[in-house]
């Protein structure tokens, strides 16, 4: 990056305090060990490429569907409405999570309370919103942080329509804390969770604990894109529950249940 180019990020960064962990960190990635190396991407892409299955398959290993049966489908219009709001934003966001699976897994679990990190467009926030529980109290919590410089704050969560923005709480900040802020908020106690904000492993260390510490016994885990790097794969190892594996545009999607069992996850 251009001198100018850094000076203008570390301005940036130096006025917003609510910015300055998520720095740190980044400057603490920088210079340390390497847990996202293509070599360590290679290995977590084909571990999870000889796990995948279905959006089906996979609810079904997890109980959440009966064997034979279709996951539940949001709705054509909804998502026919959203296509036209985030197209008239004009504006270049991250790339949506799985929408079948995150409305299929909130509907099928019951969900009432969720969390989410990761909203750009907002296509995962919609499909959790769409599939919330709808008796009074029901909450989406999504923390995102804007990429710096970008300006598109405005644009943040586009597609998600009026109608579902009741019980919709947005935590703009990053992750460093404001996974914190949406755990409090929730009362602690979470019925789904889905991770896609900071990809690297230690973003990922540092927050599948805490989601997965919030997360209610029988809840579920959904993280994208875990074929960047081996954190679900070695979160999975520690915690020993059921999950499964599936693709989503070429990304690879991990879903797991939460049981008794857990053990303690330490961050890298
Ligand atoms: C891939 S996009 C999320 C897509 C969204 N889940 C969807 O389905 O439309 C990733 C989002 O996470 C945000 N993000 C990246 N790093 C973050 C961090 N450390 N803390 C919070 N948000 C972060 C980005 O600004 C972006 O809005």
């Amino acid at each position: 990056m251009p001198v100018i180019e850094k000076a203008k990020t570390l301005i940036w960064f130096a006025q917003r305090p609510s910015y300055w962990r998520h720095a740190v960190a980044l400057a603490r990635r920088k210079f340390g060990e390497d847990f996202d190396s293509p070599a360590l991407q290679a290995e977590a892409s084909q571990w999870a490429s000889e796990r995948t299955v279905s959006v089906a398959e996979a609810l079904t290993s997890l109980g959440f569907l009966s064997a034979g049966n279709r996951p539940p489908e949001i709705e054509q219009g909804v998502l026919l409405r959203a296509h036209e709001s985030a197209r008239q934003s004009k504006v270049a966001m991250g790339g949506a999570g799985d929408i079948g699976l995150l409305y299929a897994a909130t509907v099928l679990s019951g969900t009432r309370t969720a969390i989410e990190t990761g909203v750009a467009y907002g296509w995962s926030s919609l499909a959790i919103l769409a599939g919330l529980d709808t008796r009074e109290g029901a909450l989406l919590i999504s923390v995102d942080m804007p990429y710096p410089k970008m300006d598109n704050e405005a644009f943040v969560g586009v597609a998600v329509p009026d109608e579902l923005r009741v019980g919709w709480l947005l935590v703009r900040e990053p992750d460093r804390r404001g996974v914190e802020k949406a755990i409090e908020m929730a009362g602690r106690s979470v019925d789904l969770v889905h991770y896609d904000s900071d990809k690297s492993y230690q973003g990922r260390a540092y927050a599948y604990p805490l989601l997965w510490d919030a997360l209610r016994t029988g809840g579920v885990f959904i993280s994208d894109d875990i074929g960047d790097n081996l954190a679900f794969r070695d979160f999975m190892a520690h915690q020993r529950v059921p999950f499964a594996v599936t693709c989503f545009e070429g990304k690879h999607v991990g879903i797991a249940r939460k049981h008794d069992s857990s053990v303690e996850f330490r961050s890298k």
